[in-house]
């Protein structure tokens, strides 16, 4: 898609309004003049399940992760499975072209993070994208071959199963070649979708003739097969992450990068690294339980995030999203841990991100002193805190300013997992925009266009969400860019409980968090936590933005408080009439389980049609 129009198209969702309440089990606020109502169609309750249970964008996902394990095989069996499937089934966030994070833990306690962020390849420098002008050159960072950075998924899923699975990779692949082989049926979501992002997949052969059917376009309910793809997968089947990074997949995909200037190489291939790394972790008392959050490390900036933001909001009373005090609270939270996020986060294997302190609960008392619970700080006055002097004031030095556009979609794919015996995978993986950089190998899947996750000119925005960051997060050969994907695990007194993630670029870092104060602090049933509008503050701009869910009241109080806010509907000039879209953001699949019965409890995000499905 031509990105002046990617802001506005990415938020298009065919939600109908409705007034109905659907409050939150124990919600007190419920008759509140600012409750928030959501639609109507929405699960009211999560799907409930005894044993297994998976939840994702796609029922063809969810259903390739429980038909391994009603075959035996456990979580990370699943989650390889629903990962391949929606490669698939989900092409503009599934992926076998592009990286992500899984987050394990097994019943017996054992976690792991493993990381397969794409990096970038070794003909990549810092200056590529600025062009002999000094300006930087947009597109060339977020469509077509010098986009793509070097693709992580394919040897991060054979880890994972090789160290946690149980199963082969050719049966775990089984429900995914079928997919690809004998065809789906296309959706009116990906009908939609594929309408939408034609303007950019028209612009390359291959992508035009698997996802535009050659410009005639896909009807709802027409058969969508992918035989380069179903090949392709059977080659992986075969003969492991071997063929994709070094064998006929590998070959196929340099000699097109060499033949349409794109950057990577059989040597790039070759030498990718899974990371495993160190889960985060913190601890909280929130009445009477034990909870532990198990989350991201960098090169995620997310897991630092949600652990300074839960530190700061410890001892803050919240009620729930129909108070307007809740949400300041909150807001004035995320407004000072995305100053840190662009001072201090990038690839540590490169970087010295100071993890220890941003998750400090003395770094944390000393930002939350900063909040006032009257008035909103203005971002300008708010600066990155110093981390690394826990006990002294916040610095008042200048940091590298955020500026994010309101205009990433959501895409990228968050899918959750629980097997009967308690193993749990949490994995956000992505091409990063919606199709990624849209062009389509002859391998049959699409390439990335993660390169733009990079600070693509030290001092400018990034052309896909308008991101300052730092230099530390700059283009270097090997690096990997900085992310936002936070896949993330609760545990209330030691047990499994709740499974959560989201994509939505710097809105992942919102989404999961309020997902999980939603549950861990508020006591929402399943689907009301996935249910339950979302708002979000990045620093700069000085805005929160809301979901169109919120009502004006709530709007006018936070107004009173002196924020500014940006909610819901709004006009799309660009699009040559004034459409009004909804607006959401995150899409979380998430898993809680029940402390009584130990049932699972699947709650797709009915926000762009979710499915969980159990058994
Ligand atoms: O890793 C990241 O933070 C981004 N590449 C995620 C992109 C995303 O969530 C797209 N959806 N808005």
């Amino acid at each position: 898609m031509i990105r002046s129009q990617k802001t506005i198209l990415s938020f298009l969702f065919a939600l109908a309004a409705a007034a109905v309440v659907n409050a939150p089990s124990g919600n007190p606020q419920a008759a509140s003049k600012y409750h928030a109502e959501v639609n109507k169609d929405w699960p009211k309750q999560a799907v409930r399940g005894a044993h297994g249970m998976v939840a994702t964008d796609e029922a063809l996902g969810s259903q390739a992760g429980v038909e391994i394990m009603k075959r035996g095989g456990n979580a990370v069996d699943a989650a390889a499975a629903v990962a391949f499937a929606l490669a698939v089934v989900e092409p503009a966030a599934g992926n076998i072209g592009g990286g992500g994070f899984m987050l394990i833990r097994l019943a017996g306690g054992k976690i792991t993070f493993l990381d397969y962020r794409e990096t970038a390849p070794g003909k990549a420098s810092r200056d590529m994208y600025v062009g002999k002008d000094g300006k930087l050159e947009e597109d060339t960072s977020v469509i077509g071959y010098k986009s793509v950075a070097v693709p992580g998924t394919v040897a991060g899923l054979e880890l994972a199963l090789k160290t946690y699975g149980t199963m082969k990779l050719a049966d775990v692949m089984a429900p995914a070649i079928r997919l690809a082989e004998e065809g789906f049926p296309v959706s009116k979501k990906l009908a939609r979708e594929l309408e939408e992002e034609s303007p950019g997949l028209e612009a390359f052969p291959v992508s035009r003739r698997i996802f535009l059917n050659i410009g005639k376009m896909w009807k709802p309910g027409d058969t969508l097969k992918q035989p380069e793809l179903a090949a392709t997968l059977k080659r992986i089947a075969k003969n492991g992450s071997a063929d994709f990074y070094q064998g006929e997949t590998a070959k196929l995909l340099v000699e097109e990068m060499a033949r349409n200037g794109g950057l990577i190489t059989l040597d790039d291939l070759a030498h990718y690294k899974v990371k495993v790394r160190e889960v985060l972790r913190a601890k909280y008392d929130v009445d009477g339980h034990a909870w532990e959050v198990l989350t991201s490390p960098p090169p995620s900036s997310g897991g630092v995030a949600v652990i300074e933001a839960l530190n700061m909001l410890q001892g803050v009373p919240l009620k729930g999203w129909d108070d307007p005090q809740s949400i300041h609270m909150v807001a004035e939270t995320m407004r000072r841990i995305f100053a840190d996020r662009a001072a201090y986060l990038a690839d540590p294997d490169f970087s010295d991100v100071p993890v220890a302190g941003l998750t400090a609960s003395c770094y944390a008392r000393e930002r939350a002193a900063t909040i006032d619970p009257a008035k909103a700080t203005p971002s300008a006055s708010v600066r990155a805190g110093d981390p690394n002097a826990c006990g002294s004031k916040s610095s008042n030095s200048a940091a590298p300013q955020t500026i994010v556009t309101l205009g990433e979609g959501p895409h990228t794919t968050h899918f959750s997992v629980v097997d009967a015996a308690g193993n749990a995978v949490a994995s956000t993986y992505t091409l990063n925009d919606n199709y990624g950089s849209h062009v389509t190998c002859a391998a049959g899947f699409l390439l990335n266009d993660e390169m733009d996750d990079f600070t693509t000119q030290p001092g400018q925005p990034n052309a896909l969400y308008g991101l300052m960051q730092s230099d530390a997060n700059a283009i270097a050969p090997g690096h990997r860019p900085l992310s936002s994907m936070t896949p993330t695990i609760l545990l209330r007194d030691g047990k499994l409980s709740f499974v959560t993630g989201s994509p939505g670029g710097p809105t992942i870092i919102s989404a999961t968090l309020l997902s999980m104060i939603n549950w861990m602090r508020l006591g929402m049933e399943a689907q009301a936590a996935v249910n339950a509008p979302r708002f979000h503050h990045q620093w700069f701009p000085n805005r929160i933005r809301m979901e169109a869910e919120f009502p004006e009241s709530m709007e006018k109080a936070l107004r009173a408080r002196g924020h500014d806010v940006e909610r819901g509907w709004y006009d799309t000039p660009s699009l040559g009439h004034e459409t009004k879209l909804r607006k959401h953001m995150g899409l979380v699949n998430a898993i809680g389980i029940d402390p009584q019965t130990g049932d699972r409890l699947g709650a797709a995000d009915p926000r762009d049609d979710g499915a969980a499905v159990g058994y």
